[in-house]
């Protein structure tokens, strides 16, 4: 026989070669403390039911206690042949105390043990990523408050719509960010789900006591299903699909800071600690960080495409696919954090140019709805306010006139409802401030969004 976990049965020895294929060492040590947690809580419990004694529980207890110390003074070094993180620790464990080390594994298998790690990883995790989508929630509402009154032009098809409120507009991310947030809690209980007791597949004869593991893992649930347990990947898969909408999101905004501080939009302009230049071209500031942002976006809708792929068609229970499964999640962790401050310190320090914003919206027909809606309040059907004003864009088009730029007179031969009052009604600022339907860009809808996100940051 050889000398691995699994000798007895074997004669020979994999290459070096095989064995580096099938190893995931190299990344999930990302979890060697999750593991020593685990493995913490599992010998304490076969204490607590007898299946261990108490002398034996102690001294395992100690020497995975040391394996945290060194663990956290570098001091631990792993090895390709022990394959992965369980069986490295619990070899470095046996070295420390001895064949006793081999008892922790009592009523476990690594298809719990690692299933119980990565939900570890993720529940330490989660926190963190929602407290850093707040912070750029912060500061879109710390901007949006400066901005209440700054008018820009609105948007649809990338073509002059109608004037809003660049706080308004602000506001929106903030409300994109919030679903993420309650996507990333919702997520939380499924992560929040101990699947440690359920052994290789099938649950043990031991007389485990999961409730006991459970709390000491501070674990809220427990997986009620040992199949189900060990071959359950849905929580990081959820992690996966949130983190892509999250990156949706940020590549959106990307975007538009991409184009609203290029020459031709000139709305903002980016700070100089997030913006590079050229090697070439000594004009140049580039916004990097934000393209970057946009393109990281990539990898993480191809870590959540790679794990469903990977997962699908799986037959019950454990199989070694599912090593697959973490090299993405913690890209993903790793990816989104970093975006989410870059973004937040992008919105924090770009400079606003409302001149800029507010004259984009005064040589423009975005005022059209405008025009229409208030030949519609003096009694003439919206269909054929809409028809009028359509044909007076036609002719200014022609003739180089906004609607603003039309006299009273003229007005009046193509409709005498039209009065003095309609020049009020064409100012965009107006315009924008009248918008004041529930959720809309009028200044007191933004100052309510405002007032309502303030009550859910705090
Ligand atoms: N390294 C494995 C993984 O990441 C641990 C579980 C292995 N279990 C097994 N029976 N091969 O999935």
């Amino acid at each position: 026989s050889i000398q691995t976990a699994w000798g007895g049965r074997f004669q020979s020895a994999g290459a070096k070669w095989v064995d580096e294929f099938g190893a995931s060492i190299d990344f999930d040590q990302l979890m060697a403390h999750e593991d020593i947690e685990g493995s913490l809580a599992h010998v304490q419990m076969l204490g607590h039911t007898g299946i261990l004694t108490n002398p034996e529980v102690q001294q395992i207890k100690t020497g995975l206690e040391d394996l945290q110390a060194d663990l956290d003074t570098g001091k631990l070094s792993f090895s390709v042949e022990r394959e992965d993180i369980h069986m490295n620790l619990e070899a470095l464990l046996t070295e420390k105390i001895g064949p006793v080390a081999g008892k922790l594994h009592t009523a476990r298998s690594r298809n719990d043990q690692v299933a119980t790690d990565f939900h570890l990883y993720l529940k330490h995790r989660l926190p963190l990523i929602i407290e850093t989508i707040k912070e750029l929630q912060t500061a879109l509402v710390q901007r949006a408050e400066e901005n209440v009154e700054t008018i820009m032009p609105g948007y649809t098809h990338l073509q002059h719509a109608q004037p809003i409120s660049y706080g308004h507009y602000l506001m929106a991310y903030y409300a994109m960010l919030k679903r993420d947030v309650e996507r990333f809690e919702f997520n939380q209980h499924h992560t929040d789900i101990m699947p440690l007791g359920s052994a290789a597949l099938a649950g043990t004869t031991f007389p485990i006591d999961r409730e006991y593991t459970a709390q000491l893992l501070d674990f809220n649930q427990i997986y009620t299903n040992s199949l189900d347990a060990v071959s359950d990947r849905d929580f990081a898969l959820e992690f996966l699909s949130n983190a892509s909408i999250l990156m949706m999101h940020l590549s959106r905004l990307s975007e538009e800071l991409i184009s609203w501080c290029s020459y031709e939009f000139n709305y903002l302009e980016m700070a100089d600690e997030f913006s590079t230049g050229s090697s070439i071209m000594p004009q140049k500031k580039n916004p990097d960080m934000a393209e970057l942002t946009r393109g990281k976006t990539g990898r993480v809708y191809g870590h959540l495409m790679g794990l469903l792929t990977t997962m699908k068609g799986l037959p019950l229970a454990y199989n070694k696919d599912m090593q697959e499964d973490k090299e993405g999640v913690f890209d993903t962790v790793k990816t989104i954090i970093p975006c989410l401050k870059v973004m937040t310190g992008m919105i924090k320090t770009l400079s606003v140019h409302p001149d800029k914003m507010a004259a984009a919206t005064q040589n423009d027909f975005s005022n059209a709805t405008e025009l229409a809606d208030y030949l519609a309040t003096k009694g003439i059907p919206f269909r054929q306010a809409h028809a009028i004003v359509g044909n007076l864009v036609y002719e200014g088009l022609q003739s180089g006139k906004n609607l603003q730029d039309i006299s009273l007179a003229d007005y009046q031969k193509i409709e005498p409802r039209i009065e003095e009052d309609v020049y009020q009604v064409l100012d965009p600022k107006v315009a924008v401030q009248r918008r004041t339907s529930l959720g809309g860009t009028g200044f007191d809808q933004v100052k309510a969004q405002i007032k309502q996100a303030h009550a859910e940051l705090d």
